[in-house]
């Protein structure tokens, strides 16, 4: 088959490699339709997140058609089932999984992979599918067919009458926007900032308004983001031109925002000095991630309010406001989303018109060409907001 591989900082090839095979007797395959290129997949194309090995096959949102069933049969699957596919691995049975956190599945790791993480981390981490050897090795959908284990919890039926690309992002950034928010506890009257405008941020900034918030904040410095971001009724702020923490302070009454939401993670952009500071220890290696937009949404978020943080950070920091985020009496709640847990209640929103996913959807590309969708996405993240790759281009077309 066709797939996406990694063989290095900024190169990622589509190769020809063998065919998922099912291992064991809760797998499934699918033959994948639709599959989109996340931020986090940049994290990876940046040579961020370790323990990618070349060959490795990205991709973790993804969906498609069910050609193979395990000996175990599949709950209520059968063969020509369209589903969509949570992008973290959960063996539903775990007390993590049991209790609705299917991202700290305790079973989905292979024990010869989780190593890694336990060193890392002090506990393994769940398995995600195309996202290195850490989160268990396990092959992407960026690809023209991918093995799903577990097939009796992740991959959910698609209903007739939808289209791909109105429930392909119920794998990840659609959850993802709204734990986000959820972290965020959000009552009647509150104001929630949200720093980054790609789309988790975008998906974040929906799902505030949709679960109450009066006021959303959005920060980031492409204009069309931001333009998307006013789209949904966000108030914008371009961090170019203001100084960030001072503008939320005169937007909020001198308060700060209720909720503050870090949709960026690890690769912040910008000239402050704590950031250039982080850049040039990372570029030595002696530092990993660049944190500079979480010390901002700690100094930024009002007394006793909540920072959420879906951006992925994968190391350590140091300049950390420990001193404001404990005097302040913040609340901060974080995490790889539990997406299993919101795909059923958002596929509902999806079907009652409540929201339409399709509007981050900037660019679609046949799998063939996901080496420059990895490319624009990086690189001209202005015009670029969310890139999908079709397996069967001709039909897609
Ligand atoms: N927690 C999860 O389960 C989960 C799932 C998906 C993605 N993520 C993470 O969420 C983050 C965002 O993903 P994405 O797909 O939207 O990525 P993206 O790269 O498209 O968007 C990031 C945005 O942040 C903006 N930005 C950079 N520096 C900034 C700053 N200093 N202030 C304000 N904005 C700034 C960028 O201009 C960009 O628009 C990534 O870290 C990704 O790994 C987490
Ligand atoms: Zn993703
Ligand atoms: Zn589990």
């Amino acid at each position: 088959m066709r797939a996406l591989t990694w063989h290095g900082k900024h190169d990622v090839r589509v190769e020809t490699v063998d065919d998922p095979k099912i291992l064991r007797p809760r797998d499934i395959i699918i033959k994948v339709t639709s599959t989109a290129i996340c931020g986090s997949d940049l994290h990876i194309y940046d040579s961020f997140i370790p323990s990618m090995l070349p060959g490795d096959i990205l991709g973790h949102e993804f969906m498609g058609e069910v050609v193979e069933i395990g000996s175990g049969g599949s709950k209520d699957l059968k063969i020509g089932d369209r589903v969509v596919v949570p992008f973290n691995i959960a063996c539903g049975n775990c007390r993590p999984c049991t209790t609705g956190q299917f991202s700290g599945c305790d079973n989905s790791n292979p024990a010869d992979k989780a190593d890694l993480s336990e060193v890392a981390y002090g506990h393994a981490v769940s398995g995600i599918f195309g996202y290195s050897h850490m989160t268990g090795g396990y092959a992407g959908g960026q690809a023209e067919y991918v093995r799903v284990p577990y097939s009796d919890v992740g991959p959910m039926k698609v209903p007739e009458g939808l289209s791909d690309e109105q429930v392909l992002f119920l794998s990840d950034i659609f959850p993802t926007g709204w734990m986000a928010a959820e972290n965020c506890m959000i009552e009647a009257g509150d104001t929630v900032a949200v720093w980054g405008c790609g789309p988790v941020g975008q998906f974040a900034i929906r799902s505030a308004f949709l679960q109450g918030a009066a006021k959303v904040i959005a920060i980031d410095h492409h204009a069309n983001r931001l333009a998307l971001a006013a789209q949904a009724g966000a108030e914008v702020l371009n961090y170019h031109d203001v100084k960030v923490r001072e503008a939320l302070m005169e937007m909020t009454g001198g308060r700060g925002p209720d909720s503050c939401i870090d949709a960026v993670g690890m690769e912040s952009h910008g000239f402050s000095p704590d950031n250039v500071i982080d850049a040039a220890k990372a570029a030595v290696r002696l530092a990993t991630d660049r944190t500079h937009v979480l010390r901002e949404v700690i100094m930024a978020c009002r007394k006793g309010g909540h920072v959420s943080v879906p951006g992925v950070y994968g190391g350590i920091t140091d300049k950390f406001p420990v001193g404001a985020f404990m005097e302040k009496g913040i609340t901060m709640k974080t995490g790889q989303t539990h997406t299993q847990k919101y795909m059923t209640k958002l596929l509902g929103m999806v079907v009652e018109g409540k929201i339409d996913p399709t509007f981050v959807i900037s660019h679609r590309l046949p799998l063939e060409q996901a080496a420059e969708g990895y490319k624009m996405f990086k690189d001209q993240q202005d015009e670029v907001t969310k890139v999908v790759l079709k397996t069967d281009w001709k039909e897609a077309a």
